[in-house]
């Protein structure tokens, strides 16, 4: 069973920290949105579907104190509170697209009282949780029949359960494969500079009993070369309408090796993450790390003192690179502008702007 990564207790989020792994399974209980804040930006909680699940978390922890008297103030806290969270990584659109999920439920019943008005938020919490966790499975399911016993997959920065509420985008494809009796091997870019293929991906993967070999992100290009790769299965930060995708920086380094080899190249991703607000890659936003990320990963320096540093987190793969995006309403295929906007009516889990 993959672990579950983020969930609500009570009045507080229970959440893995993934800085810790894989040497110590720990899991953090979090009660004050400043600390989720903090969290979200040093990546104790990571991955798309898992960020929008700690925003929608985030509201309620950010409003259960307020009086009950006070229906001014609540709205005024809701939103400043959605700003705030929504301040923390700008990239991953499934954090704005929760927030704004739930700032919807509380705008459409403005006339309620504030008890009533924090029920139905953290209903909407609770069902954006829920939701995460159908959708990674129809998701796996779609992606799994993509895949044949004995297909050897190769994936960029970790997509599993610790990405998401508890299944995996990209990987969830892999789990799904493994539960339909099909033995697949996964070769794990190591993913630099903060490792999340060698810390998390690799970790899930031997959990699950599931084939795996790490590699360094620049033996790609060789293990493709001799022929060992059947696909790419990645994940997506954001998706603009038509289809270019963000994803862990390195990504666009894959979709073109895959192209150069003739190797499909496929999206794992739910409806979350496409924003049909933006028509193409260049509209998205891309987060710039620290440098002390690549000069002192993990505590150790690797770089002279003041080595000047480019660090984005993400890069975007054009859609004329990208075989199909595996969804929970099915493979999408090009073209993706049309056929991306053709299934968003099938699903539940549609964007809502
Ligand atoms: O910086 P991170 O670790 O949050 O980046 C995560 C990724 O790029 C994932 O591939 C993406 O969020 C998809 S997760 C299902």
């Amino acid at each position: 069973m993959p672990v579950t990564t983020i969930e609500w207790e009570n009045d507080h989020i229970r959440m893995i920290d993934q800085t810790r792994l894989p040497l110590e399974l720990v899991h953090l209980k979090i009660d004050k949105v400043e600390v989720l804040a903090e969290a979200i930006k040093s990546l104790r909680v990571r991955g798309a579907p898992a960020i929008g699940v700690a925003g929608a978390f985030g509201i309620l922890l950010g409003i259960q104190n307020h009086a009950d008297e006070d229906r001014e103030g609540f709205f005024k806290l809701l939103e400043e509170t959605a700003i705030y969270l929504n301040a923390t990584r700008p990239t991953a659109v499934n954090l704005s697209w929760a927030l704004n999920r739930m700032q919807a439920v509380a705008n459409s019943n403005a006339g309620q009282d504030v008890p009533s008005l924090k029920q139905m938020l953290r209903n909407e919490a609770l069902e954006i949780w829920e939701e995460d966790r159908r959708t990674c499975r129809a998701l796996g399911q779609h992606g799994q029949a993509l895949l044949e016993d004995g297909s050897r997959i190769l994936t960029h920065c970790n997509t599993g359960a610790l990405a998401t509420a508890d299944y995996g985008t990209a990987i969830g494809v892999v789990f799904a494969a493994n539960e339909a009796g099909k033995k697949v091997h996964v070769y794990a870019d190591e993913t630099r500079p903060l490792l999340q293929g060698a810390r998390l991906n690799v970790w899930e993967l031997m959990n699950e009993g599931i084939d795996v070999t790490l590699i360094c992100d620049n033996t790609a290009a060789a293990v493709m070369q001799k022929g060992e790769i059947d696909c790419c299965i990645v994940g997506a930060d954001r998706i603009a309408a038509n289809g270019d995708t963000a994803n862990k920086i390195g990504t666009y380094n894959v979709a073109v090796l895959a192209e150069k080899h003739n190797i499909p190249f496929y999206i794992a991703a739910p409806y979350s993450t496409i924003d049909f607000n933006i028509t193409g890659g260049d509209q998205i936003p891309i987060e710039q790390r620290a440098p002390e990320e690549v000069t002192e990963g993990f505590g150790r320096r690797t770089a002279p003192p003041n080595t000047k540093v480019y660090s984005p987190a993400f890069d975007v793969t054009p859609n004329d690179l990208i075989t199909a995006i595996i969804t929970e309403a099915g493979v999408i295929y090009p073209p993706f502008e049309a056929n991306l906007r053709a299934r968003t009516s099938q699903t539940k889990s549609q964007n809502p702007r």
